[in-house]
This record gives C-alpha cells, sequence and structure tokens, in this order.
C-alpha cells in the first residue's frame, strides 16, 4: 500500500474480505483488532511496535477502502475463486483487442454471432461474418474474440489478411504470427506449404479459437489453418469477409450477416464523434440527421464524418451537406474524402497521403520522427488525423488505418497520373518503383 500510495503506476490491490466485513477491517475493530494487536506483540522495542501497528492500520484503512471482493456476497466459493482468476488473469495480461472509442449496438451484434458459437460448442465451430467494407465485421470479431478468449489458452487474432497476402512472403510471415499467437514458439518456414503442413500437425485434435480477418481468398484460410475440420472439439474459427462466396466454399456452419447501422444508432455513433454525446447538440439535430442519411448506416463514413464536423460552424455543416448531396449513394470513398480536402494546410495532407502510401502498422514514434525529418510537423500533423478518424494508434503504438480510408489515400495519389506512375508523388508498388527505376520515366 505505501509502495501504490507513492506510485500512481504502483501495484495493483484487490482486496478480498474473506468472511470478514470490509467496516471492521477499516476500522480494526473487534477480534480483527484485537488479532492484529495480538500479531506485533513479538515486536519490541514498545516505540518500534506502535510504528509498525500504526503503519499496518493505515494500509488496512486504504485497502478497505479499495473496491474489491467480499466474500459474503458470493454464492459460493467456487464462485468467488472464478471471479478473483478472471480479474486477476485480465489485469495482468490485458490481452483485449482494442475496439472502438465509441461502440454502439456492438453488444448486440457480438451477441448474434456468440449464440452461433454456443448452438455448436461440442464440435468444431466455423462461423463466417460477412458484408461490405466500412460495416463493422472486424469490429465485431474483435467485440467476440475479447468476450471468448480468455476460455482458449490457444487463441489468435490474425488481422489484415486482404493487405499482408498480396505476397507468398505475406502468407508465411502470417504463418508464423499464428504459430507463434497458439504455442509461442517461433518456426523457421521456408515455404506457403510446408508452413501449413507444420500448422496442420501443431493444431491438429487442439482446441483453439482462430479468428481471420478480411479473408478476399478461400486459399488464405487453407494456408493458414488446414483442414479446419481435424481441429479438437469446442475449436472456433471464424472468418470475416466482404465475399460471401468464400464462406459458401468453406462450408462454415453459419454466416453472421453485418447489418447497416439502424437510424437511431447512427445518430448515436455520429453525435459521439460530432458532439462527444449521445445524442446531437441543441440547433443541430436537424443538420445531423440529415449527414447521417447520407451514411447509409455505414459506421466509417458516420464516423469520419462525425469527427470531420466536431466544432465546425453551422456554414460549414450546410457546405458539408451541399457536397454529399451530389455524391452517388454507393461512393463510400468520395464521401471519406470530404475530410481529406478539409485538411486546412498542405503538411497535413501530405502526412495522410505518406501514412497512407509507407506507413501503416509502424510505430508511431518512428513515423513521426521520419515525417519531422522531412519538415513535416508530424507531431501535431498526426493528432490532427486521428482526431478526424483517419488515423487510428492500435496496440503497441502501431498506426492503423482504415482499408477504405488507405485506398482513398491511394487512389488520390494514382489519379495525379493513372498512366504514369514516374509522375507520381509516391510509389509504393514494388513493381511500379522497378519500372519507373529500370525504364527511367
Ligand atoms: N458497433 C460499432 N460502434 C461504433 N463504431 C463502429 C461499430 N462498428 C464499426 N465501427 C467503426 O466503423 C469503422 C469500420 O468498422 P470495421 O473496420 O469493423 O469495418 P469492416 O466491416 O471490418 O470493414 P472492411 O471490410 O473494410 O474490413 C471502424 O472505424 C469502427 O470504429
Ligand atoms: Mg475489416
Amino acid at each position: 500500500m505505501e509502495h501504490r500510495r507513492s506510485n500512481n503506476n504502483g501495484p495493483v490491490v484487490i482486496p478480498i474480505f474473506y468472511h470478514v466485513d470490509p467496516s471492521v477491517v477499516r476500522r480494526q475493530g473487534g477480534d480483527f483488532g484485537k488479532a492484529l494487536e495480538a500479531i506485533t506483540k513479538r515486536i519490541q522495542p514498545e516505540k518500534e511496535r506502535q510504528e509498525l501497528l500504526r503503519t499496518w492500520k493505515r494500509a488496512l484503512n486504504q485497502a478497505a477502502n479499495i473496491s474489491g471482493w467480499d466474500s459474503s456476497t458470493f454464492r459460493s466459493e467456487n464462485e468467488l475463486v472464478n471471479k478473483i482468476v478472471d480479474e486477476v488473469r485480465r489485469k495482468v495480461e490485458n490481452t483485449f483487442l482494442p475496439t472502438t472509442e465509441f461502440p454502439v449496438g456492438l453488444e448486440s451484434r457480438v451477441d448474434q454471432v456468440f449464440m452461433s458459437i454456443e448452438n455448436q460448442s461440442s464440435k468444431v465451430s466455423m462461423v463466417g461474418i460477412w458484408g461490405m467494407g466500412g460495416l463493422g465485421k472486424t469490429t465485431t470479431a474483435k467485440g467476440i474474440y475479447n468476450k471468448i478468449h480468455r476460455k482458449f489458452v490457444h487463441r489468435s487474432f490474425i488481422e489484415n489478411i486482404r493487405q499482408t497476402c498480396e505476397s507468398d512472403k505475406g502468407y508465411i510471415r502470417l504463418q508464423q504470427q499464428l504459430l507463434s499467437d497458439l504455442f509461442k514458439t517461433k518456426e523457421k518456414i521456408h515455404n506457403i506449404a510446408s508452413g501449413t503442413a507444420i500448422i496442420n500437425k501443431r493444431i491438429s485434435e487442439k482446441k483453439v479459437l482462430i479468428v481471420l480477418d478480411d479473408v478476399t481468398k478461400e486459399q488464405q484460410v487453407k494456408a493458414l489453418c488446414g483442414n479446419p475440420k481435424c481441429l479438437g472439439l469446442g475449436s472456433v474459427l471464424i472468418v470475416t469477409t466482404r465475399d460471401a462466396h468464400i464462406l459458401r466454399r468453406l462450408e462454415v456452419d453459419c454466416v453472421c450477416t453485418a447489418e447497416e447501422m439502424n437510424e437511431n444508432e447512427s445518430l448515436e455513433l455520429f453525435s459521439w464523434h460530432a458532439f462527444r454525446s449521445a445524442s446531437p447538440r441543441a440547433n443541430f439535430s436537424e443538420l445531423s440527421q440529415n449527414v447521417v442519411n447520407y451514411c447509409g448506416g455505414l459506421p466509417l463514413a458516420v464516423e469520419v464524418l462525425g469527427s470531420y464536423l466536431y466544432k465546425r460552424t453551422k456554414e460549414e455543416w450546410k457546405s458539408v451537406l451541399s457536397i454529399l448531396e451530389k455524391i452517388p449513394n454507393d461512393e463510400v470513398q468520395e464521401k471519406l474524402r470530404i475530410s481529406y480536402d478539409g485538411l486546412t494546410d498542405d503538411t497535413k495532407k501530405a502526412i495522410f497521403l505518406d501514412v497512407c502510401c509507407f506507413f501503416i502498422g509502424k510505430d508511431r514514434d518512428y513515423v513521426t520522427e521520419i515525417l519531422n525529418g522531412c519538415g513535416l510537423f508530424a507531431d501535431i500533423g498526426i493528432a490532427v488525423l486521428i482526431e478526424r478518424s483517419l488515423l487510428k494508434v492500435e496496440k503497441n503504438n502501431k498506426l492503423g488505418m482504415h482499408d477504405l480510408i488507405r485506398d482513398m489515400g491511394r487512389e488520390i495519389v494514382r489519379e495525379s497520373s493513372k498512366e504514369d506512375p514516374g509522375v507520381r508523388s509516391r510509389l509504393w508498388f514494388q513493381e511500379d518503383v522497378y519500372d519507373v527505376l529500370t525504364k527511367n520515366t
């Protein structure tokens, strides 16, 4: 308790009041107080004993004021022990994946997936989450992972499969990540086939939880899980994808469709981003409703437009609405682009495009240093992009960006010269770089 008092980040204390009332510990009364006195009896001289007693009493008083567990409020010791183990594990491991700052309707979406898993609990359960980009598949998959992952010793959440599997090396990297997550081992993998063979051997008959996020080809699932039917009973495999056909080919047990947000959910999410409250500010109700109508229940669009309009004047809101009016309904990227176009200076635009092309998944401090070296004032620039929901900071300080936003940024670079990569401000595909350098374009 002393250490905790002198250090804000000091050790975590969880008091457990085992057959004793917290108020008795706080006041050290009755038998508890007598026992405490008795323990110190052997300490000499008296001055030292009194000093120790004072310290202990103070610590007990503080501990009793921290919320903990009182055994009398549990139906059985079993329940108490389970609760303690759960909570301590949660505190020391923090294996939870960050989802989103302002979740809306997430619990019910997670529960829908959870129920289909529960229905299959005695066998291997393969569940697909399907829906268009930006609807919340990854967010829901993280939610379900957070809900159930502690029941699995072997578990892994593989993100960014679409992007990483653009190359063979990417496949191998993900195979290594999977083995490392599941079994805490570092494997040398020479090619995709040998990686699959190692994985197959290791996971066969094991109870595992594997989430494969944003799968674009059936072969990605095969490369990462071999034959899912060989997994141990009680295993759960969750696949998220924009392509329902993949789920049919994989013969998943159940497909959960990611639904658009309804009007109320959209308005709430929008309000959290635009006003930092659950509903619109007075005088902004109608404007908010109008903007939300253009988002088509797509949380990504709601989030980006809401963040863009945060602390803006009514005139600025009206100008956004007049731009939205002209954008066809299904042109999500055009809607997201309003936020990019609204960046006030070129350095912020440059930072955004640089991150889109080169720095997704890289450490924030590392990127800041490089961009500062280019004279781009990256500390403030990155902070503004995060405020606008164009950029996120994920686990381990890594920069993350939604792939539809990334594609929007890359398209801005590409459209400067569709035919001739040599004229573009940035090149991110190895082949383009090679062509430009060898052909001297
Ligand atoms: N229930 C929700 N509450 C609040 N925000 C949400 C919710 N679901 C999704 N979002 C937000 O919407 C954005 C898009 O969600 P997400 O990345 O999960 O979509 P996705 O379906 O996985 O898209 P893609 O197919 O492009 O991978 C995220 O930034 C997320 O924060
Ligand atoms: Mg996703």
